[in-house]
């Protein structure tokens, strides 16, 4: 295969999860405000799972619908960091803060639609979120550190919201305009 793309003829057949392409800033896809997800289908499960298996592979610790150019509010994380513990996959639908601390914490974040650029952005430190999983139920959880940090940079992006959109308008052109240009060279790579 030419560019490194891989086969999917030649992975087992039980790996029923694929790669999915994602999208990279600009694209209009990631300005718009995602709609509620109404019924957990058979192509929800399947979207969770290949996002799941498209974050890990990147790697990255989250990764929104959109990004992958499904406009639904969905997203999914796993920000465990130690060497040798268990992930922890995660699947967001319909999230919600319902609360967020007056304490805020700055973390130098990223975002595998704008690969390659970082920028220290400041939120609450710490945020409770009511969310459906998969199976339907209602869950609430209180997110803190680098889960916090990433559960309000995914719901940003179920909202339009980039990490530089946090920024300062020189800052935000400036990696902006890095991107057009890693875009344009990626498109003449074919
Ligand atoms: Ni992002």
């Amino acid at each position: 295969m030419a560019c490194g793309l891989r086969d999917p003829m030649a992975w087992p057949k039980s790996l029923a999860m694929s790669l999915r392409p994602i999208l990279l800033h600009p694209d209009p896809r990631l300005k718009k405000v995602c709609t509620a997800i109404e019924a957990i289908t058979p192509e929800i499960r399947a979207l969770a799972d290949d996002m799941l298996h498209t974050m890990y592979d990147a790697p990255g610790v989250g990764l929104a619908a959109p990004q992958v150019g499904v406009l639904k509010r969905l997203f999914v994380m796993d920000c465990v960091k130690e060497e040798g513990a268990a992930p922890r996959p995660m699947v967001l639908i319909n999230p919600e803060i319902t609360w967020v601390s007056d304490d805020t914490a700055a973390y130098e974040e990223g975002c595998l639609s704008i690969p390659e650029q970082y920028a220290e952005v400041t939120r609450p430190e710490r945020v409770r979120m009511r969310w459906t999983d998969l199976d339907g139920e209602a869950q609430e959880e209180e997110f803190t550190g680098l889960w916090a940090t990433c559960a309000q940079h995914e719901l940003d992006h179920l909202n339009g919201k980039l990490f530089i959109d946090h920024l300062g308008p020189i800052k935000r052109q400036l990696i902006t305009r890095r991107m057009v240009k890693l875009k344009r060279e990626r498109a003449r790579e074919g």
